[in-house]
């Protein structure tokens, strides 16, 4: 086996106590994923030679929550005993592949690619047996600390518990990060006790072991502290959101994007950006592909979409599962809901809905109307308050509406109906059947007017 190509094992089997949560603690969102699946892209993207999860009670959670993941190994600790254990349950798994081994606590997610990359290299250009990584921190509580001697060297790793108030003072901290000897791993592991205040059987330990056998260990450290966060309460998960978003919001804006108090916007992982897009403050976009010269204003939402080119998003728009074709102007205030098709140019003002519908080329519906189940041709013109009304209380309706239709206002079509072709609609109506073609549907009580009937009305009231 090549160094550069070590087997990868996740340890994902802990309580995740401090979290306070029946959601196992490596399933929480960062950023709308699950915690692991960042820490999965990340080990993807590195050569490996097998990648495998330790999981505990969590495990169905976690399979189902990983399915798209297909090439993992799930190992099982039966109890979480401590990381020491997790990582023994992995030694049927391992030890008979030899090679070496990158350990990742799974609660550890923003270390960079190239960073384990430049981990791993330095673990094979320094011959060592085993490596960790360890980080410079203000405020180092919660994490074990890296003791070296004298002269610099590694010693050993103390989790805080143990400190002593010295050994407490150290800045450096174990990431929880670590390259080993696979043989070399279990080696230590057997030697392993649990004599510390946490009963717990500690991977750390194994670093001290192999240095009382005259091995040799390389501690690296990295530059960016903001890498090694171990996400352990709901406090250290709101800092890594915010440290991952920082990272993708000046990833986009150096790729041409730009973005308006940028602090207030969030973008997934997931979410592809184009130059020129624009986006003011309290925006979210995630899982979406958002085209060349759009403009989107404060306060929108967009989720599993993609907006084509020179699109205008007005202030406070929510778009879910919708494709929304170039040059179209939407909003303010208008809500697509799955499943809708816009082609170019159109036109849907405020407080527009539309669910589950096609609307072609160049329509409008430019205030106050619900489309749902539709088909809308191209040059449609839907007036003010116009309902479709698509549910009989058992089943959904379609409606077809055909090109070049007017619509007047406050009109509803009862599904299913299909209006022909440059058809017109009168306002005030309620549609039950189908238009043909090119005629003037109306149906409305017609208009009575009854000459000086409040004046007569204002009389009678006085006599009473
Ligand atoms: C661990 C390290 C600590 C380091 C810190 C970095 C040990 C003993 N301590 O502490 O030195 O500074 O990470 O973030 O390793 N897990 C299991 N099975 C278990 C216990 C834990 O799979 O029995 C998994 C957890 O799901 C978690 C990871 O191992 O993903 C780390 O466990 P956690 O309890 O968070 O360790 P820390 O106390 O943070
Ligand atoms: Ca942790």
């Amino acid at each position: 086996m090549a160094a550069t190509e070590p087997h990868i094992l996740i340890l994902a089997a802990g309580m995740g106590t401090r979290m306070k949560s029946t959601i196992s603690k490596v399933l929480h969102p960062v950023l709308y994923r699950p915690m692991l699946h960042h820490l999965l892209d990340v080990a993807s993207k590195l050569p490996h030679a097998s990648l495998n999860v330790v999981v505990g009670e969590n495990r169905e959670q976690v399979a189902e929550a990983c399915a798209e993941y297909k090439a993992l190994n799930y190992v099982d600790q039966p109890s979480p005993r401590g990381t020491g254990h997790a990582v023994l349950c992995a030694r049927e798994a391992l030890q008979k592949k030899g090679g070496t081994v990158l350990v990742l606590n799974g609660d550890v997610i923003l270390m960079r690619p190239e960073t384990l990359s430049a981990f791993v290299e330095s673990h094979a250009a320094k011959g060592a047996v085993g490596s960790l990584v360890s980080a410079q921190f203000k405020d180092p509580r919660g994490y074990g600390r890296i003791l070296r001697d004298g002269a610099g060297r590694p010693l050993a790793i103390r989790e805080e518990k143990d400190c002593s108030e010295t050994e407490r003072q150290v800045s450096e901290i174990n990431v929880g990060v670590y390259l080993f000897d696979t043989d070399a791993l279990f080696e230590s592991l057997e030697r392993v006790q649990t004599g510390n205040k946490q009963k717990e059987y500690y991977l750390t330990d194994v670093i001290e072991i192999l240095i009382s056998r005259a091995e040799s260990v390389n501690a690296f450290m990295i530059a960016d502290p903001t890498e090694a966060l171990g996400i352990n309460d709901r406090l250290a998960l709101a800092e890594a959101e915010r440290i991952l978003s920082g990272r993708l919001r000046a990833y986009w804006m150096r790729e041409g994007v730009s973005l308006q108090v940028p602090e207030t916007i969030t973008i997934d992982s997931r979410s592809r950006l184009s130059r020129d897009v624009q986006i003011e403050g309290n925006c979210r976009v995630v899982n979406s592909s958002i085209e060349s010269g759009v403009y989107i204003e404060a306060g929108c939402r967009i989720e599993n979409s993609t907006i084509r080119a020179g699109v205008h998003l007005k202030e406070g728009c929510y778009l879910e599962d919708s494709d929304v074709g170039p040059n179209s102007t939407l909003g303010p205030y208008l809500h697509l809901r799955p499943g809708t098709r816009l082609e170019a140019g159109v036109k849907l003002g405020n407080f527009v809905e539309v669910k589950n519908s096609h609307i072609g080329k160049d329509s409008k519906a430019s205030h106050l109307s619900y489309i749902g189940d539709a088909e809308v041709g191209a040059d449609v013109n839907i007036g003010c308050g116009f309902v479709t009304c698509n549910y009989d209380g058992t089943n959904k309706h379609r409606t077809v509406i055909e090109d070049g239709v007017f619509v007047g206002s406050d009109s509803q079509t009862v599904a299913p109906l299909t209006i022909g072709k440059g058809a017109y609609v009168a306002s005030g109506t309620t549609l039950t059947r189908d238009v043909p073609p090119g005629a003037l549907a109306i149906a409305r009580l017609k208009q009575t007017n009854k000459e000086g009937f409040v004046a007569r009305l204002k009389s009678r009231k006085k006599k009473d």
